[in-house]
């Protein structure tokens, strides 16, 4: 077991992990934040993105001991004094959900690639779309909640 702390959404948190936990189950089973999702955990389908030092990562391909020292932002710690982020906003004003199931990591994918670049293209959000799937809502109205979020 390893020593590990890592500041997840603020807060600075403590923990033994095995060195190959993933950082995913980290999240989901010692802290329980349960709002990061795992959906194939072979690095393919991006629901369980989360941002590490402001950078969006898929947490299946990160172990829990590589995010030691780091920042984690989590789906859960984006809302603040509970106003959802804008992002968050615009997904919701735009209908960019159905089931729900990859939207946490769409939303911080999201907030990533803003950060990054604050004046997409349409073709642009879908290129840093694609590590990100989703089963319901053809994407459409994602792309439009990305620019609306963006203005
Ligand atoms: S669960 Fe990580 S990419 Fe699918
Ligand atoms: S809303 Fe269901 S997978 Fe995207």
């Amino acid at each position: 077991m390893r020593r590990v702390a890592i500041t997840v959404n603020g807060t600075r948190r403590e923990a033994e992990v095995e060195p190959r936990q993933l950082l995913v189950y980290f999240l989901r089973e010692q802290l329980g934040l349960t709002g990061t999702n795992v959906g194939c955990d072979t690095s393919s389908c991006g629901s369980c993105t989360v941002m590490l030092d402001g950078e969006s990562v898929k947490s299946c391909t990160v172990l829990a001991v590589q995010a030691d020292g780091h920042e984690v932002t989590t789906i859960e710690g984006l809302a603040t004094d509970g106003e959802m982020h804008p992002v968050q906003r615009a997904f919701h004003e735009h209908h960019a959900l159905q089931c729900g199931y990859c939207t946490p990591g769409m939303v911080l994918a999201a907030v990533s690639f803003l950060a990054e670049n604050p004046h997409p293209s349409e073709e642009e959000i879908r290129h840093a779309l694609e590590g990100n799937l989703c089963r319901c809502t053809g994407y459409h109205n994602i792309v439009k909640a990305i620019q609306a979020a963006a203005g």
